[in-house]
């Protein structure tokens, strides 16, 4: 079999891993020749291909990023798209694909797999934010990239007795912001499914510096005050309809400043979550999920992604990945709540 290999959406650690997984099984145990389609559905869409065989794959493990390059390409939106794609896998002689990607890459590949084209789904984003998978790959490597800020900020903190706001990923899941605050020891964690009291938060700032510390503030990046609306950068929407955020981190350093007269200053993490070496953990999790996909491949188990349950790699139907994102319970945020103030 010919196999289509593509990375969309925002990159993440662990991208390289999977590729690697599957190109070294698939070739050594399978005998599948692969494909590398460039940039997310941009690939298949505009015919744009690299070859991708084991020596291609070799020393990218450590790798952060993705060999193929990524998109935000999404082929619903582009007038004879789905034409378009069913015609180039035709030409490079491709049969099936294997998409590594989030919400909106597997979004599509379920479309794709609902009008005939044979699919298997690798889960990926920072934001552990996709359905039916425990874990996503490149999470853990972000949080451990946002803790470590968070322990240097810490000692900048008390030596200059300020509060410290870090603005960590998470459009709409809080997954980064309560693992590296829970992780970092902040004074609070402010995510987007709990609006929050900015009174509130500013009564835990005041209760860290009554006891001689130099509170640290956790905010996802879309994460909203009671009352208020989503912080909104500026209107534009890219091919999936998301706004881009930003601000929330300096609003609070801000607010934080004026009402309980204390300095405070804001850090935002941003893309640096998403750069770099994953952590071993990323490693293992994006190679097992890459060797479980080419599995799935050769056995044309096709409108399947590979998840993780528990501590085994299963798989499951390629829709419920998207049919709801995974959010932080409230219970979850509220055992959190003892270390706040
Ligand atoms: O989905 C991954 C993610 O890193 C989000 O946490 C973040 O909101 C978004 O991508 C940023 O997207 P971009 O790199 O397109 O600005």
């Amino acid at each position: 079999m010919r196999i289509g290999v593509l990375t969309g959406g925002g990159d993440c650690p662990g991208l390289n891993a999977v590729i690697r997984a599957v190109v070294r099984k698939g070739v050594k145990e399978y005998g599948h020749e692969f494909v590398g389609f460039r940039d997310g559905w941009k690939g298949p869409l505009e015919g744009l291909t690299m070859p991708l065989d084991i020596a291609a794959t070799r020393g990218i493990l450590p790798r952060g990023g993705t060999i193929l390059g990524s998109s935000r390409t999404n082929p619903f939106k582009i007038e004879g798209g789905i034409e378009r794609i069913t015609a180039n896998l035709k030409a490079t002689g491709v049969d099936a694909l294997i998409a590594i990607g989030g919400e909106d890459t597997l979004g599509v590949a379920t479309k794709l797999h609902a009008l005939g084209v044979k699919v298997i789904g690798v889960p990926k984003t920072i934001d552990n934010d996709l359905n039916n998978t425990d874990y996503t790959f490149g999470f853990d490597t972000a949080v451990n990239i946002a803790v470590e800020a968070i322990d240097r900020l810490h000692t900048t903190a008390e030596s200059h007795h300020r509060a410290l706001v870090v603005e960590v990923m998470g459009r709409h899941a809080g997954w980064i912001a309560l693992h590296s605050g829970l992780a970092g020891g902040a004074a609070c964690i402010l995510i987007p499914e709990q609006p929050f009291s900015i009174e509130q938060v500013c009564a835990w700032v005041e209760s860290r510096f009554e006891v001689n510390y130099s509170p640290i503030i956790v905010v996802a990046e879309g994460a909203i005050p009671r009352d208020g609306d989503m912080s909104v950068k500026d209107q534009k929407l890219d091919a999936f309809g998301h706004v881009k955020l930003a601000g929330i981190g300096e609003w609070l350093a801000q607010e934080i400043e004026h009402r309980t007269g204390k300095e405070a200053r804001n850090t935002v993490l941003g893309h640096i979550q998403r750069g770099g070496t994953p952590t071993a953990f990323d490693r293992v999790l994006a190679t097992r999920f890459g060797l479980q996909a080419i599995t799935a491949a050769h056995e044309g188990d096709w409108g399947k992604m590979v998840a993780l349950h528990g501590t085994d790699i299963v798989r499951v139907p390629l829709d419920s990945a998207t049919e709801k994102l995974k959010l932080v319970e409230p219970a979850r945020y509220k055992e959190s709540e003892i270390f706040f103030g």
